[in-house]
């Protein structure tokens, strides 16, 4: 198999950060699907987990949990899927990653691929729909029929994670939507996917709020710099409601500060499930299954939003450097392998 490995990458601008290798296509074992890759999409766990890969990586690390493609062969314990079937996944960031012409991942991880649309549009999908449906539903247990009609902010709507959150709470969990965007390209993308709202996350967010009339959010969704925003969400959200983030803090916050609202305060991270293999990890087959039927059913869309071409050195360079720029709108994907 032919990969692209990382080789020391805090800096892009180093030419050595990205080699294409070849390397002995695995055998898969228990219940790994081998699957042969056809598209890939980008996010920014492969920057982040760029930056602490050190020069002497050596083989190089192969980044990116992200795909669509086809399983060539199943391991001995597999039973969800059979070769040549099509699927999506995200992967596991404790194995090799997507970067790849082949992969080996849990089938318990992996979903049936979207009938209706092609390879690139899917591999948009997985990482970001296992994120944000996991956040409103398993996080901030978000229950459709009960709580249809309540107020979520969905802070950083036109990314990746934003653009797939929004369509969710929208057409699942029947929300009444505020997303924040701070250009006319990323509302625009907002409202399109089902945001009844959108206010700026360089401006003041209550005086947004207030402005346009809107009460108290019930649930707040972080999808990014929680340090920056996370005294807004303090002040912002309801009695009783519910905030998740999925960014990381690299400052201290005081969450005696939610006692008085008895609110609280829940992470979601994608990747707790395959990195603790915990027993319900087979979650994230059914729930892929469920956004592949959404997809079908016409109640979601892809966030595919830019094409960059075949898998190489430069195109992996590339989509690094836009995704650490910070304002993508949707998702960049990779087709075929250069
Ligand atoms: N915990 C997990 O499981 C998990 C899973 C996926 C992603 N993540 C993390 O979540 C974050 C978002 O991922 P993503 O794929 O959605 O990223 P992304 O696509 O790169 O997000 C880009 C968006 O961020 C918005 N943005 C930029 N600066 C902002 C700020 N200061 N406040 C609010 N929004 C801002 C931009 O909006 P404007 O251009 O309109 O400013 C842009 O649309 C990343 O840090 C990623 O590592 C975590």
């Amino acid at each position: 198999m032919r990969a692209i490995g990382c080789k020391g990458g805090r800096s892009l601008e180093n030419p050595d950060s990205f080699v294409t290798f070849e390397q002995d296509t695995p055998t898969p074992e228990g219940r790994d699907l081998l699957i042969r890759i056809e598209a890939i999409s980008v996010n920014p766990v492969d920057f982040k987990v760029r930056e602490s890969i050190t020069e002497s990586q050596d083989p190089p690390r192969i980044l990116g949990w992200d795909a669509a493609g086809v399983v060539e062969a199943v391991g001995d314990q597999v039973e969800l899927f059979q070769p040549g079937a099509r699927v999506f996944y995200a992967g596991d960031v404790t194995r090799s990653g997507s970067n790849a012409t082949h992969q080996l991942v849990d089938e318990r991880i992996v979903g049936q691929h979207p009938k209706n649309l092609g390879f690139a549009e899917a591999a948009a999908l997985p990482l970001t729909a296992i994120t944000a449906w996991e956040a409103l539903f398993s996080r901030l247990k978000i229950d459709p029929e009960a709580d249809a009609g309540k107020r979520i902010l969905i802070i950083s709507g036109a990314g990746g994670v934003g653009s797939i959150a929004i369509q969710l709470a929208k057409s699942v969990a029947r929300l009444e939507i505020i997303a924040t965007a701070s250009r006319e390209e990323s509302r625009a993308w907002c409202s399109s996917l089902g945001a009844d709202h959108t206010i700026d996350h360089f401006e003041d967010m209550a005086a947004q709020l207030k402005q346009k009339g809107i009460g108290a959010p019930d649930y707040i969704l972080c999808l990014s710099h929680t340090d920056q925003h996370f005294l807004t969400m303090v002040n912002l959200i309801a009695p009783q409601g519910m905030i998740c983030s999925i960014v990381g803090n690299k400052q201290k916050h005081d969450l005696d500060l939610l006692k008085s609202k008895s609110a609280g305060f829940v992470w979601e991270f994608m990747f707790t499930r395959s990195m603790y293999q915990t027993p319900d990890m087979i979650e994230q087959h059914r729930l892929l299954n469920e956004i592949a039927r959404l997809v079908e059913e016409g109640e979601i869309k892809t966030t595919l939003k830019q094409l960059l071409g075949p898998v190489s050195v430069a195109n992996i360079r590339e989509s690094h450097r836009l995704l650490e720029a910070g304002h993508c709108v949707g998702k960049i994907v990779l087709e075929g392998f250069e």
